[in-house]
């Protein structure tokens, strides 16, 4: 099979396209045919090598997490997913590749209606975003601020918290405040700006802070809510002012609590952008643009074209 393979770590040119053997599915394993891959930002920082104590790498490596396709092969023990089924979740042996091996609970099927690219966009913001967001514990009728609100991870968190009738300020470019605000929620610049804007948007104050852009976002919030009413995803140093910290591992994920967003997905009640989508040969210029730490929506990765899959 065609995979995108690193044999050391290093800028984005490190990709090779190159032809591997295929895997198989073992007792309790799933065998996916990828349609598309999701680029997430935690993958670069794993191709930089920034985390190799974390998630040690063997090369030549696949790199990759989060994919949409259709089951090619379950192993002995598996009666869930079936052969034929459209699938989304997360793939420990490395989605930017024909084919993944996986286990069925971290993936779930897709909805007749939801287009594979439009699925693959949903794993990883919305299960963070539902992890995070329990830490964070916020009410109907709170006012919590969201920074990087145009994110992936950001605006899932700003749909789940609106659904839920809080009232969300969001920090975002100027270029995203109008999607911010399509999104449900007030939007506020980040930086130097964000304290001065947030007295204007919620001149009562604020209950609580959800963190996905880090930058001394977390510090900020000290000045108007309780540590423990802030939660970040990114500034783990944080833990020492009494941050809350939403840690996971990513490689562990059970997909299938995420039926329920994407049925909010084909209702038209819950989206991630689709940020892009580049060939398989661009996963290079994929990390790039990840790494520019602007991007609205989630970038994909089209592998291939599955016959009858609605990618
Ligand atoms: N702990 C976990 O379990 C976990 C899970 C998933 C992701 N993460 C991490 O969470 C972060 C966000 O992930 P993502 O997938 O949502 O990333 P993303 O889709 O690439 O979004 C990045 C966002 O950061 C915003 N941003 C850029 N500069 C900023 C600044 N100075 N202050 C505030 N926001 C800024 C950008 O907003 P503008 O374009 O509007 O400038 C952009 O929307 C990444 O660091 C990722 O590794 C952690």
């Amino acid at each position: 099979m065609k995979a995108q393979v690193i044999t050391r770590f290093g800028e984005p040119e490190v990709f090779e396209a190159r032809e591997v053997d295929s895997p198989s599915a073992g007792p309790g394993q799933v065998l996916v045919r990828v349609a598309v891959a999701a680029v997430n930002p935690l993958d670069a920082k794993i191709r930089g090598g920034a985390l190799s104590s974390m998630f040690p790498t063997t090369f030549p490596a696949v790199l990759g997490n989060e994919i949409a396709g259709v089951v090619e092969a379950v192993g002995a023990g598996v009666t869930e997913p079936s052969v034929g089924e459209r699938v989304v979740g997360f793939a420990p042996s490395g989605g930017y590749a024909e084919l993944v091996v996986t286990t069925p609970d971290r993936v779930v099927r897709v909805p007749d209606a939801l287009p594979l690219t439009k699925a693959a966009t949903i794993p990883t913001a919305a299960e963070t975003a539902q992890r995070a967001l329990a830490l964070l514990d916020a009410r109907a009728g709170e006012t919590v601020v969201v920074n990087a609100a145009a994110g992936s991870v950001g605006s899932a968190a700003v749909q789940l918290l609106t659904a839920a009738g809080v009232r969300v300020i969001g920090t975002a470019s100027e270029v995203n405040h109008d999607y911010v605000r399509a999104l449900g929620a007030t939007p506020v610049r980040y930086g130097d700006h964000l304290i001065a804007d947030l007295a204007l948007a919620a001149p009562d104050g604020v209950d609580a802070a959800f963190d996905a852009g880090g930058r001394g976002f977390a510090d900020q919030m000290l000045t108007l809510v309780e540590p423990a009413r802030i939660v970040t995803i990114v500034d783990f140093a944080a833990a020492r002012l009494g941050v809350q910290i939403a840690a996971g591992d990513p490689f562990a994920v059970d997909a299938r609590s995420l039926a329920p967003v994407l049925d909010l997905a084909v209702q038209g009640r819950f989206a991630t952008e689709v940020a892009g989508v580049v060939p398989f040969d661009g996963v290079a210029e994929a990390h790039r643009r990840s790494e520019d730490g602007h991007l609205r929506g989630k970038l994909l990765v089209h592998v291939a074209d599955i016959a009858g899959a609605n990618a």
